[in-house]
């Protein structure tokens, strides 16, 4: 019989075994969020108590990959949410303009239909080959699909009109080539595009960059985590430079959102003020 509820102490216990198993730490991750997952996953390995789920870690059947799959929420989209690609082409391109280079992360990139949606619009407004951009991810497995740049040909096609809504000038289909169900984005966009693993609860800020977009990632995690992130986040944007969150989240509570000035409210685009007081 699987288990077919969590208490608090069971998803704890999960906790705490992923901690000290696989050094990954999703306490800070919303609860009941995690719980459904957590749920799913030992609906899925038909697990029917904390200690087989125990076993199939140590045993090295459920892999760090594996529950890393289960837990992180990776559904992402080429042009989601249009009016913040619009937005970000009004509002955030003309400052970019006014560097010789200039860096962009997208943290929680997941398979990266963000990055090339972007880089499309960078080309459009001739800014692709001043720009660096970085995604990055904990989940490996996604980054393998970003980096790869390969998606199937029915999503490709479904996004066409949300392309035509942030701007785009021309057609998506423009941008990749198709072969049998698949479609390949176009080298040139990825030519300056670094992937790599990084952990927002975890890791160090590893740049300074003009632009960061962090969209339905902090939604995820409880207050304390998203307050931690904000400011590694704020820490990692150069003096005036742009973070965009999207229209899911909020900052209403962060303790040092003085440090921003809102410049677009309903898709959440800040700009970092250049003094920043303790
Ligand atoms: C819903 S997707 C969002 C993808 C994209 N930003 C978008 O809006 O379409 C959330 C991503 O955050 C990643 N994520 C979750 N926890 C993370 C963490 N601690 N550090 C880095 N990425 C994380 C997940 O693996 C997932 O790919």
């Amino acid at each position: 019989m699987t288990i077919t509820s969590l208490s608090d102490t069971d998803l704890e216990q999960m906790i705490s075994i992923s901690k000290h198993i696989f050094d990954f730490d999703f306490s800070g991750y919303a609860p009941e969020s995690l719980k459904r997952r957590m749920l799913r996953l030992i609906e899925k390995w038909g697990f029917s108590s904390i200690y087989e789920f125990q076993y199939a870690i140590t045993n090295g059947e459920l892999s760090r990959e594996a529950l890393l799959n289960e837990i992180t929420v990776n559904v992402t989209d080429m042009f989601r949410d249009p009016k913040v690609f619009y937005k970000i082409t009004k509002v955030v391109f003309p400052y970019l303009e006014s560097f010789p280079e200039f860096k962009v992360w997208h943290a929680g990139c997941s398979s990266g239909q963000e990055m090339y949606s972007l880089a499309i619009l960078l080309k459009e407004h001739g800014l692709l080959t001043k720009t660096l951009q970085y995604g990055t991810d904990i989940n490996t497995e996604v980054l393998k699909t970003a980096e790869s740049g390969i998606y199937s040909i029915s999503e490709m096609r479904k996004y066409s009109a949300n392309y035509l809504s942030s701007g785009g000038q021309f057609s998506l289909s423009d941008y990749y080539t198709a072969k049998y169900q698949l479609a390949k984005m176009n080298s040139e966009l990825k030519k300056k595009m670094v992937f790599s693993s990084h952990n927002l609860v975890k890791n160090p800020s590893f740049n300074e960059f003009q632009l960061i977009m962090c969209r339905n990632v902090l939604i995820y995690f409880d207050r304390d985590l998203q307050n931690k992130v904000l400011s590694l986040l704020i820490d990692s944007l150069a003096p005036y430079g742009y973070l965009v969150l999207g229209d899911k989240e909020t900052i209403s509570f962060y303790k040092n959102k003085e440090q921003l000035e809102l410049v677009d409210k309903q898709y959440k685009i800040y700009r970092k003020k250049a003094i920043v007081s303790d």
